[in-house]
């Protein structure tokens, strides 16, 4: 490390490797099922090409989230950082920790160099995202301790928030990008749930969640004119066909975006233009499609005010703020242990 520099860590918290047994029972369990569901699983968008294609999806003028929590986190970090007074950072899918500076300056900002070290703890998945973000931090937050972890939620979160950390001070656990909204109800209550059973008093967490609007301004961002929305969801087309065997052929779909007010949720969907059978060697399967018929591939569920707050209290956690943007596209929810 640079002379000066803060100092950075990285560790593995174990099993991160990839479970292609489990991709198989989610995967057979997700084709059988009437209609076909693939959403559960959102995780099987993101491999290298995925990674890259939301990425790109990220920068569309149609998909106003990303910068738009972004100018949240800008406007209100120095709010959010005195109100916690928490002098740690952990970030649940850290990446590229783009939006996290805003964070950070608060924080360090706020405690000065008198009292002892700022802690960044990013956990992600990816080990090369947090070597060069850890690498990166180091040297622009001299005072800062940052200790990565890699690893995944459905193995390592007790393990992450069990850490030892300040008697002194709380610790702020972030998850931002609107990720929640990917997770079906079942899925959201049981994660919060752990997240709260690893939080202390003194401790808070703060959500990204897009907030429901207009239909057509929704739909947009999941179908842009582009088509990299379209090319990202057919990629799982190809996840499947690597990792399974399987013998999709993405041209054969169309991508589809719906916006559903009842469930406040878009579903995005792949419907099979003509009617086939599928093999997917590593199901032993032949995967029928009618003409016509559709494949759920994803949810992003949206939020009010009112949903996020049952949200937080089915789980144990109590809504204090949910910050915003002026025209209330997107939210930070901030919550504590109920
Ligand atoms: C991963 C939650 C930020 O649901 O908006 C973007 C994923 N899917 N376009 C979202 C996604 C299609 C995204 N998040």
């Amino acid at each position: 490390m640079a002379g000066g520099a803060g100092r950075a860590t990285v560790r593995s918290l174990g099993n991160t490797g990839e479970d292609v047994e489990q991709m198989v029972e989610d995967v057979r369990a997700g084709l059988l099922g009437v209609p076909k569901d693939l959403s559960p699983w959102p995780k099987y968008f993101y491999d290298e090409i995925g990674s890259e294609l939301f990425e790109e999806i990220t920068a569309l003028p149609e998909y106003y989230q990303t910068r738009t929590e972004l100018s949240i986190l800008q406007e209100k970090a120095p709010k959010i950082v005195a109100r916690t007074g928490c002098r740690e950072l952990v970030e649940l899918g850290s990446g590229s920790s783009s939006k996290t500076r805003a964070l950070l300056d608060a924080m360090v900002s706020r405690s000065g160099s008198t009292s002892g070290p700022d802690r960044y703890v990013p956990f992600d998945v990816s080990a090369s995202a947090l070597a060069g973000s850890a690498q990166r931090l180091v040297e622009e937050y001299p005072t800062l301790e940052i200790s990565g972890f890699v690893g995944d939620f459905d193995h390592s979160l007790e393990s992450l928030l069990a850490r030892p950390r300040s008697e002194a001070f709380g610790r702020l656990v972030i998850f931002l990008g609107g990720t929640i909204g990917n997770f079906m109800p079942e899925r959201r209550r049981a994660f919060l749930e752990r997240l709260r059973a690893g939080l202390e008093r003194g401790d808070y967490l703060l959500v990204g969640v897009d907030l429901i609007k207009d239909a057509r301004v929704l739909e947009a961002a999941y179908d842009d004119a582009a088509g990299v929305t379209a090319r990202f969801n057919k990629n799982l087309l190809n996840v499947l066909n690597r990792k399974l065997g399987g013998e999709f052929d993405p041209e054969l779909f169309v991508h589809r975006a719906t916006f559903d007010r009842e469930a406040s949720r878009v579903e995005m969907w792949l419907d099979s233009t003509v009617e086939q059978e599928v093999p997917v060697a590593a199901l032993d399967l032949e995967v029928p499609f009618e003409a016509g018929e559709g494949m759920r591939t994803e949810i992003s569920t949206k939020f009010t005010r009112e949903s996020i707050a049952g949200a937080f209290d089915e789980a144990g956690l109590r809504l204090l703020d949910l910050y915003t943007d002026d025209r209330d596209l997107f939210g930070l929810a901030l919550g504590e242990p109920a």
